[in-house]
């Protein structure tokens, strides 16, 4: 009898494309069918993922630093980030870049960049048109693509500025697509060209302009993240070299720009839907239920999905023991809708963060443990500074009448239409 607790039956093919097309109904259809916890089996994996949802679960799988990757982590954007990125290590050269980046993305040194995404936000809203429809998701990106080269990157050239923003903004709509994803399964499990070999001349014209960024910052330091990743050392005292530190400032662009704008369209596309909401946060300065808000977005519209781990040793959860080797994920829309955590799970209540702040196992946006998101706190601070000021300057309403559904970008669940609004 096999140990992994069971779950659909479907071929990997099927499920894989449930996954990709329509990831609620298929996670909400696994929960009614097989319970806190499942196993699927998704195209181009050997063996099944077990999805777990309950907190107790998710905290026994994060509590165990030695824990690897699954396979796919970032199946199409592993090409791009360089083989050094902190994504993708595992074990010791994990840990020691670690603890070199930790330091610049403390949550206390965030507020040297609020007014870097104040600055940003005051720019974009000034080019939206007054009283016809457009789409929030692509601005929210511009913003947070110009904030990551600024505050990140510490790009202060406008020129140099526009041309890297638009040459990676090609390059990250060229990894984008459901069907390119679907692609490289295929070529991973039947062979076949490799759909990302397309964006190889892009990657190349792109490196040269951050070697000429990192060089720059190594002559003349700023306040931003690269200049620290510049003057940060191991622990034997040596510096990142300036291939790795391209590695990284791909990884914290493509860990850090899409899913941050998709935080924002969702939280805008739940504010507009709930009038009371919105006036209560127009009402004034209230710090803490604008956080609030962020929390209960982040809760309800998870960007990421899935954050797991291939187990190093044996894991029990409800009634099963996983062995060594298994993938675990958990499902964190599935964690992030659970009746016994978060009472009418669907409703969009941000008050339910202003008296307890989110528990740690129960509100997995930013995944767990070791390699918890190393921009967890600059990417609430910038969802926080950047709502506020959004709406400080405009007022919006929704541009149809109703929500958005929930489709698969890159490794994010997305707003499918991109979050049309009139301001
Ligand atoms: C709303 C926005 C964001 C969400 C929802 C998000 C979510 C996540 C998740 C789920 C993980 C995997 C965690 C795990 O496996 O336990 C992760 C990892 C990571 N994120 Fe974020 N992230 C966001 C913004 C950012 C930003 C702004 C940056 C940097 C500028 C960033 C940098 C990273 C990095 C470097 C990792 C890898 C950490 C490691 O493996 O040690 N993220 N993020």
């Amino acid at each position: 009898m096999s140990p992994l607790p069971p779950g659909p039956s479907e071929p990997p093919v099927v499920q894989t494309l449930r996954w990709l097309l329509r990831p609620i109904s298929f996670l909400e259809s696994c929960r009614r069918r097989f319970g806190d916890s499942f196993s699927v089996s998704f195209l181009g994996f050997q063996t099944p993922m077990v999805m777990l949802s309950d907190p107790e679960a998710i905290r026994a799988l994060y509590s165990v630093p030695g824990h690897t990757l699954p396979p796919g982590r970032t199946v199409v954007l592993q090409p791009i980030m360089g083989s050094r990125s902190l994504l993708l290590l595992e074990g010791r050269e994990h840990l020691a870049r670690r603890k070199l980046m930790l330091p610049p993305f403390h949550g206390a040194r965030m507020r040297a960049y609020e007014a870097t995404v104040r600055e940003v936000v005051a720019r974009e809203v000034d080019s939206w048109p007054a009283g016809e429809p457009f789409a929030l998701h692509p601005r929210m990106q511009a913003v947070t693509l110009e904030v990551i080269l600024r505050a990140v990157f510490g790009v202060s050239d406008p020129a140099h500025r526009a041309r890297l923003g638009e040459r990676l903004g090609a390059l990250l709509a060229g990894t984008a697509s459901a069907s390119l994803q679907f692609g490289v399964l295929l070529s991973r499990r039947f062979g076949g060209p490799d759909p990302l070999a397309k964006l190889e001349a892009l990657r190349q014209e792109i490196d040269g302009m951050l070697g000429a960024e990192i060089a720059a910052r190594r002559a003349d330091p700023g306040e931003d993240i690269l200049s620290l990743l510049v003057e940060a050392r191991f622990e034997d005292g040596d510096p990142m070299d300036d291939a790795e530190i391209r590695d990284q400032l791909m990884t914290l662009l493509l860990a850090g720009h899409e899913t941050t704008a998709t935080g924002l369209a969702w939280t805008f596309d739940l504010l507009l839907r709930h009038p009371h909401v919105l006036d209560r946060l127009g009402a004034g300065d209230d710090d803490a239920y604008l956080r609030a808000v962020v929390a209960e977005s982040l809760r309800l519209r998870p960007v990421v999905p899935l954050a797991g781990r291939r187990l190093s040793e044996e894991l029990r959860v409800n009634g099963h023991v996983l062995p060594p080797g298994t993938d675990v994920t958990p499902a964190i829309w599935l964690a992030h809708t659970r009746p016994d955590r978060y009472p009418e799970p669907y409703a969009f209540r941000p008050e339910r963060f202003l008296e307890d702040a989110p528990a740690t196992y129960a509100w997995i946006p930013f995944g767990g443990g070791v390699r918890r998101c190393l921009g967890a706190a600059f990417a609430e601070m910038e969802m926080r500074v950047a709502l506020g000021e959004i709406l400080r300057r405009r007022t919006l309403r929704p541009a149809s009448g109703s929500a958005e559904r929930v489709a698969r970008r890159n490794v994010t669940f997305s707003p499918r239409g991109g979050t049309m609004v009139i301001a």
